[in-house]
């Protein structure tokens, strides 16, 4: 595999959308999704590679006023500015698209887009969110290539610049869904040829400086499937990630359910969560979980929560705590639909960070095309003026847990979320 150190001059940062009126200041991390997208664009100059869920970054119904989605707008007008400019732009987008608008305008103006039917092939759906520019630079993070994402939502992502060696390995996962979604779209090649073999595992991280802080970094992925060869499995990352913790396990998941919930009968799912609970009862590690309430959340989630929250009291007394995160709105903004919710999906501890792009329940990880990101900065070095991405996600975490928005889940109370349905 490359060893990327020498070809690896690279600038890591966590980016943020914060929905408007959220926070009275602009994002902790410094920069928005949406000016990560667009530098991106500026940046392009031969290839831009995108794997998403679905495209709607305009706003058909201008849902509050004309300026709702002006940043989704921007993102799209240079989009389409990019084959013109001779830069080719390849989308993956799951199939069937809802609204196939945006990728009918991009496709005409030369892209090439391929609606990728994984269903056939897993059951699941592609729910990844990922760029690759030029193959050397990318984002991947919870924001869906949607106007709402960038201005209405709350989330989180990666943005990576001058980092061939792991730009070349995420293109390699949109290489996957590309593969799927061609000649014989729904079906899995007879073998994953060697050109999508992963370039970083849990086994063999690259070693790379980010921010100039040694950092041993890989991708992971799910569902297994689909994984090509060495490509470490997206639950079995999160699991180790758990049990490497030494200290605290901090969650930030919009949904976390011990359930199948896509299957018929739905059936219990203890993998995440008995791993958890081991980690504050058996080994001490303080655990705090986020999670978001809004219209959408599933009511069953906030009982699995109290089962979780009942392990703080005696005799055990484990540290977890649970806190349930939500978006105010006023009554316009109620009106929008598929919003104004926390969907950011990482999780810090003491030794490493992760980015994903999934819920914490089965199907994400046994049907569901998702990636995430591990950065372990373990032992390193950190010289004056430089920060690990650790310690960037974990006041991230902090500032969203103690603010106000955060409240305390109840092991009492039947309606935690009065938001959602019952
Ligand atoms: C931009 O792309 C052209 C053609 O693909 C290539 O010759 C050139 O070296 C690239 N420039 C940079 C800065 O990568
Ligand atoms: C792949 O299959 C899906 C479902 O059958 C279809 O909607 C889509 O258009 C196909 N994609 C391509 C690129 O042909
Ligand atoms: C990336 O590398 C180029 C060329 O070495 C440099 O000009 C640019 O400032 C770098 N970008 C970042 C964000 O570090
Ligand atoms: C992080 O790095 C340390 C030191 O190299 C290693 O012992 C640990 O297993 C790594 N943790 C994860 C979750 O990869
Ligand atoms: C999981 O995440 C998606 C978007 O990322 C969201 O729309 C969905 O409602 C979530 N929950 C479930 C139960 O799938």
């Amino acid at each position: 595999p490359l060893r990327g150190s020498k070809s690896c001059r690279e600038k890591m940062q966590l980016v943020e959308s914060i929905p408007a009126g959220l926070y009275e200041s602009s994002p902790l991390s410094g920069w928005s999704i949406a000016n990560s997208w667009l530098h991106l664009l500026n940046e392009a100059n031969s290839s831009v590679h995108i794997a998403a869920f679905y495209f709607t970054l305009r706003d058909s119904d201008l849902q509050l006023d004309e300026s709702s989605d002006s940043e989704g707008r921007k993102v799209f007008e240079k989009l389409k500015e990019l084959e013109s400019k001779g830069i080719n732009l390849q989308i993956a987008v799951n199939a069937p698209q809802t609204s196939t608008q945006d990728t009918a305008e991009l496709a005409a103006t030369g892209a090439e887009v391929r609606e990728v039917d994984l269903k056939a092939v897993t059951g699941g759906i592609i729910h990844t969110k990922l760029w690759v520019v030029d193959q050397k630079h990318f984002y991947l993070g919870s924001a869906n290539m949607d106007w709402r994402s960038l201005s209405e939502v709350k989330e989180v992502g990666l943005l990576v610049q001058n980092c061939s060696c792991l730009a070349q390995d995420v293109h390699r996962i949109f290489g996957v869904y590309w593969s799927v979604g061609g000649l014989n779209n729904g079906s899995l090649p007879p073998y994953w040829p060697a050109r999508l073999t992963a370039l970083s595992s849990a086994e063999n991280p690259l070693h790379l400086k980010f921010n100039g802080v040694p950092a041993q970094v890989y991708l992971s992925s799910a569902p297994p499937q689909i994984s090509a060869r060495g490509r470490s499995d997206d639950l079995s990352t999160i699991l180790s990630i758990i049990s490497d913790a030494q200290k605290f396990i901090y969650i930030s998941v919009m949904d976390y359910l011990p359930l199948s919930q896509f299957t018929q009968p739905i059936r219990f799912w203890p993998t995440i969560d008995s791993n958890l609970r081991a980690a504050a009862c058996t080994r001490g590690v303080e655990v705090k979980l986020m999670v978001s309430c809004w219209k959408h959340s599933p009511a069953a989630m906030f009982t699995f929560l109290q089962s979780l929250l009942v392990l703080s009291r005696p005799p055990l007394k484990c540290n977890i705590e649970v806190k349930i995160f939500t978006v105010p709105s006023t009554a316009e903004q109620m009106k929008i639909p598929f919003a104004r919710v926390n969907h950011a999906k990482y999780m810090v501890t003491d030794r490493v960070v992760y980015i994903g792009t999934s819920n914490w329940s089965e199907n994400y990880f046994t049907n569901t095309a998702g990636v995430g990101l591990v950065v372990n900065q373990t032992d390193s070095v950190v010289e004056k003026g430089q920060q690990t991405l650790q310690r960037q996600a974990e006041d991230l975490f902090l500032r969203d847990w103690r603010s106000s928005y955060s409240s305390w889940l109840s092991v009492d109370d039947v309606d935690v979320c009065p938001l959602s349905p019952h």
